[in-house]
């Protein structure tokens, strides 16, 4: 059954109270599209996993997120969720680990690959791991992890890569209940003369002397995230070809990962950039499809879940406000639900390290002044809001049709719920037309009202914000202060005020439904979730 939706952008001042709440400076005049939604499951949604959100972690700094804070960040998130979250423990560091039994400290830094000594935090630097250093897969107990077995020197010394993974599953209680997989080496497309066939040969390999050592049996032994490519410019190979080389014809992997970044090259770093490169929905959906949709579909028809490991809106080099401010925050909302809508079953929002700026939070100290911590940044409660859309029971997603062709700012998505036999139970909506509203002379606030059809017998819904006075400026209480708050339904997630745990109490718009439709505003650099109220 198909129902209009039309957005309707408003010249405004106070004109659609219907919709909620409209800030004061809001005074540009937009166009009016028209959509179409169905309000029961239609057959090509998406059934999307209860863990879809998930958090990533740079191997090398495990032991920097092993603390109170970062355990709330996660604990946050998993209360939000039926099931616990997957923190992705890999990267560079951890694909070049040498393990020590015999060595005191956690981690030392013992060079880099062309022989120079200039370790600390470089992202090539070779760490010499003692047991010790195992005591970071300790944490998050209410999440699960996983483990990279290191491949990155070829071909791989087996007796090392098997002492490292026996050191963090034994951390981990050896409980494949706390473990999501075991993955096969990082970016393998940037191994010096490997082809997909060579990596999936040598990952092959590792996996069968994993599974001796760990003493995996039967369906156990389906326990490994094979690929994680990195399928940026002129990667030589990505999940397609691992997949078309045969490393899953045993039926042995769980998961096949990919990494992803928005902006991966240098730029200027304007506003006018944020908003082509970064807040453009055409931007996110376009090399989505040309640089992973083979991908995802070849992992779709192996029956693979495809997994984004390693995710992020810039690469590096951009200033603060690109790397963790509300645009990032924005990003990811956009990037996570168009992910689920095209099939992913999971993303790894970033952690990373200390020392790097892209990230939803900063867990310690060691980024100096240069990226100061502990500090929640803006980007976090993105992850949250997306845990909100996936819910606590089984959904299917399907991306909406704007009725424009490809608009680049504005996106809606629809939640159907399995156990209420299909029915349309919440919409996301984003306007990412970039509001900075630390500019002097004041920008001007757009907004857009999504006209949403409601399934028959729905008289209201709930409208709950993810939102920052400075729109995609703000920069979040921690690092910015109380001008800077970016709040999803009224809460607020900082470490110098809740240590992670979030505070606040619940904000949300109801609007009455009007012969069969809700008219909600979502100002520029805003998201909502509609939720369809249950009716008596
Ligand atoms: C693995 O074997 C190499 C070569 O014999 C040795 O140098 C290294 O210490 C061993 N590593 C471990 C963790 O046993
Ligand atoms: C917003 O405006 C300020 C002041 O002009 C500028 O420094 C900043 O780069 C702009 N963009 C963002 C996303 O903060
Ligand atoms: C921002 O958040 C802080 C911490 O919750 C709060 O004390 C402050 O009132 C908020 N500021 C604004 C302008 O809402």
């Amino acid at each position: 059954m198909y129902t209009s939706i039309s957005v309707v952008s408003l010249a405004l001042l106070g004109l659609a109270h219907a919709g909620g709440p409209i800030p004061q400076n809001i005074n540009v005049k937009r166009a009016t599209q028209t959509l179409k939604v169905d309000t029961t499951k239609p057959t090509d949604a998406f059934n999307v996993p209860a863990d879809f959100v998930g958090f990533g972690i740079e191997s090398a700094f495990l032991n920097n997120f092993h603390n109170a804070f970062s355990a709330n960040l996660v604990s946050s998130l998993r209360k939000r969720m039926s099931v616990p979250p997957v923190v992705r423990v890999g990267g560079t560091s951890g694909d070049r680990f040498v393990f020590d039994p015999a060595q005191k400290e956690a981690k030392t830094c013992i060079g880099l690959p062309d022989g120079g000594k200039d370790c600390q935090q470089n992202s090539e630097a070779i760490y010499r791991l003692g047991p010790s250093f195992c005591e970071g897969y300790k944490a998050f107990p209410d999440a699960r992890m996983s483990i990279q077995a290191p491949m990155q020197e070829s071909p791989t010394p087996l007796n090392n890569t098997l002492a490292f993974v026996r050191c963090a599953w034994d951390a981990r209680g050896g409980d494949a209940n706390k473990v999501a997989a075991v993955a096969l080496g990082n970016e393998p497309n940037f191994y010096k003369g490997t082809t997909a066939a060579d990596y999936a040969k040598e990952a092959l390999r590792v996996q069968k002397a994993v599974i001796d050592e760990l003493g995996l049996k039967g369906d156990g032994r389906k326990f490994f995230e094979v690929a994680n490519t990195a399928s940026n410019d002129n990667a030589k190979f990505g999940v397609a070809d691992v997949l078309n080389a045969g490393i899953n014809k045993n039926k042995l992997s769980n998961s096949a990962a990919d990494h992803y970044y928005q902006i991966s090259r240098k730029h200027d770093w304007t506003d006018d950039e944020m908003q082509k490169l970064m807040l453009s929905h055409r931007a996110i959906t376009e090399r989505l499809q040309t640089r992973y949709g083979a991908s995802i579909a070849k992992s779709r028809e192996a029956g693979l879940p495809f997994v984004m490991s390693e995710t992020a809106a810039v690469l590096g080099g951009a200033p603060l406000t690109f790397m963790s401010g509300f645009g990032y925050g924005l990003w990811a909302v956009d990037f996570g639900l168009a992910c689920m809508a095209r099939g992913v079953s999971r993303v790894a929002n970033l952690a990373g390290r200390p020392v790097a700026g892209r990230v939803f939070w900063v867990p310690d100290e060691t980024g100096g002044a240069k990226n100061p911590g502990p500090q929640v940044r803006a980007p976090y409660p993105a992850a949250i809001f997306l845990a909100d859309f996936v819910g606590k029971t089984p959904g299917a997603v399907k991306e909406l049709d704007l009725g424009v062709k490809d608009h680049p700012y504005l996106s809606a998505y629809a939640m159907y719920d399995a156990q209420q036999g299909g029915k349309l139970g919440r919409v996301a909506l984003v306007n990412m037309r970039l509001y900075n509203g630390t500019r002097t002379p004041g920008d001007k606030r757009g907004v857009e009202t999504f006209r949403v059809p409601v399934p028959q017998g729905v008289q209201s819904v709930k409208v709950r914000r993810l939102h920052a006075d400075h729109g995609a400026a703000a920069m979040g209480f921690d690092f910015g202060g109380r001008e800077h708050n970016v709040t999803w339904a009224g809460q607020q997630w900082s470490y110098s005020v809740d240590q992670g745990k979030g505070h606040g109490k619940v904000v949300e718009d109801e609007v009455k439904v009007q012969d069969g439709v809700a008219a909600v505003n979502v100002p520029d650099s805003e998201a909502v979730i509609v939720f369809m109220k249950k009716c008596h």
